[in-house]
């Protein structure tokens, strides 16, 4: 006999404890939430274009359903999508990259999460950048690597130090993850710390999983990829896809450029998770590389636009200190003069203020001291934060 009514005990795998999050869901809950009690909250939480996804792209999108774009695709992408992805990468990076190179997955982030399937095992260190995006570091943990952070620092307008990196790397490093331009801080990697980072690797046998999903978001200058390093494109897994730059968050989809070896474990790992990404998804990403790339420029502009307007009203308000990004959306003021720690005052500004941010510490240790503001958003609604802010660092600080 089965006894009827027995709740058991949900156990879990023990690796479920070291598995991260992105706070930045939790925070948009809560926000949430509060509206939902009739508060107003201005949305600054989330890291994505509030812009809608260029027109042709989702003609494409329309077309391709119409046209029967809704069944299985090979495991590592259409043919003519990792041809016109090989073409793109070749085209910017400088680089002769072919499509048995490239794995189209569902989004930037599956890249990372195989990456790290792939080559960290246990004991296995890898260096990343901390602030910086949390799934580096959850994705680390959870495969039982060593996360070994690297910090980045606001005198340093957020480049990371290589002089700092050197003495980290060891006979257990296997990878090292750069972010250019990154999120949160909007830092960007110069070409000559690019070429340093190589130099420091040299001939050891570590890859460089290299997030350049902020690329087309650079706001001077041409950014400079790893891979374009003499030596280094067979130990760079290039990661970059269409959330960011053609505003398409909700298709999900993205992609992995590395070695062709590598590329067929990563194709398992696909096999094994999803099968494949959306077919038809993938025909509008055809679309998104090959078509009209006026867009592109537009939202950059207007990141940029937002961006100066945001910096200059934050380091107005009394206690906040705040560097012009050099790419991506977001801004990362330093706040300790307020005297509050990041997670509080985040806290403080969405309860009292209706002003959703993310504290910096959601992005690592070495973030406390800072908030994260996404410029997504209207500039009417970014003034009124800033008013909003203004207002309760008068009244609290
Ligand atoms: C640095 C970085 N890499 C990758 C991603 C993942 O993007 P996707 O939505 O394509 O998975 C993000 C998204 O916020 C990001 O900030």
């Amino acid at each position: 006999m089965i006894a009827q009514g027995v709740q058991h005990e949900l156990l879990l795998a023990r690796r479920m404890s070291r598995l991260g999050t992105e706070t930045a869901f939790e925070v948009l809950n809560k926000a949430r939430e509060l509206e939902r009690q009739g508060k107003s909250v201005i949305h600054l939480e989330i890291g994505e274009p509030d812009f809608d996804t260029p027109a042709n792209v989702v003609e494409a999108g329309i077309d391709a359903l119409r046209k029967g774009w809704t069944h299985y695709s090979p495991s590592a992408g259409l043919p003519e999508l990792r041809k016109a992805i090989a073409e793109y990468v070749s085209r910017t990076r400088g680089v002769e990259v072919s499509p048995d190179e490239v794995v189209v997955v569902p989004g930037g982030k599956p890249i990372m999460f195989f990456t790290m399937l792939a080559l960290i095992d246990e004991g296995y260190e890898v260096i990343y950048p901390n602030p910086g995006f949390p799934i580096y570091e959850s994705m680390i943990n959870y495969v039982g690597g060593k996360a070994v952070p690297i910090q980045l620092r606001e005198e340093r307008d957020f480049a990371m130090d290589v002089d700092e990196l050197v003495p980290l790397i060891t006979e257990r490093t296997r990878l090292i993850i750069l972010n250019s331009p990154q999120n949160p801080t909007g830092g960007v990697l110069p070409r000559k710390d690019v070429e340093r980072v190589a130099r420091a690797i040299g001939e050891r046998n570590i890859l460089v999983l290299s997030d350049e999903i902020y690329s087309r978001l650079q706001f001077e200058g041409e950014p400079f990829s790893i891979m374009q390093v003499p030596g280094m494109q067979d130990r760079t897994i290039l990661l970059d896809g269409f959330s960011k730059t053609y505003a398409m968050t909700g298709w999900r989809i993205g992609y992995g450029v590395m070695r062709k070896d590598l590329a067929t474990q990563i194709t398992r790992l696909m096999t094994n998770s999803n099968s494949c990404t959306a077919s038809f998804t993938q025909m509008a990403g055809v679309e998104a590389l090959r078509g009209d790339q006026s867009a592109v420029g537009r939202m950059c502009a207007e990141f940029q636009h937002r961006s100066e307007v945001f910096v200059a009203g934050l380091n107005r308000i009394k206690g906040f200190s705040c560097h012009m990004p050099k790419g991506a959306f977001y801004v990362f003021p330093n706040i300790t003069a307020t005297g509050w720690k990041s997670k509080p005052l985040a806290d403080a500004l969405l309860e009292q203020a209706g002003v959703a941010a993310l504290s910096g510490t959601a992005f690592g240790q070495f973030g406390e001291g800072y908030l994260r503001f996404s410029v997504a958003n209207s500039m009417e609604n970014l003034e009124k934060a800033l008013q909003r802010i203004d207002q309760w660092a008068k009244q609290n600080l």
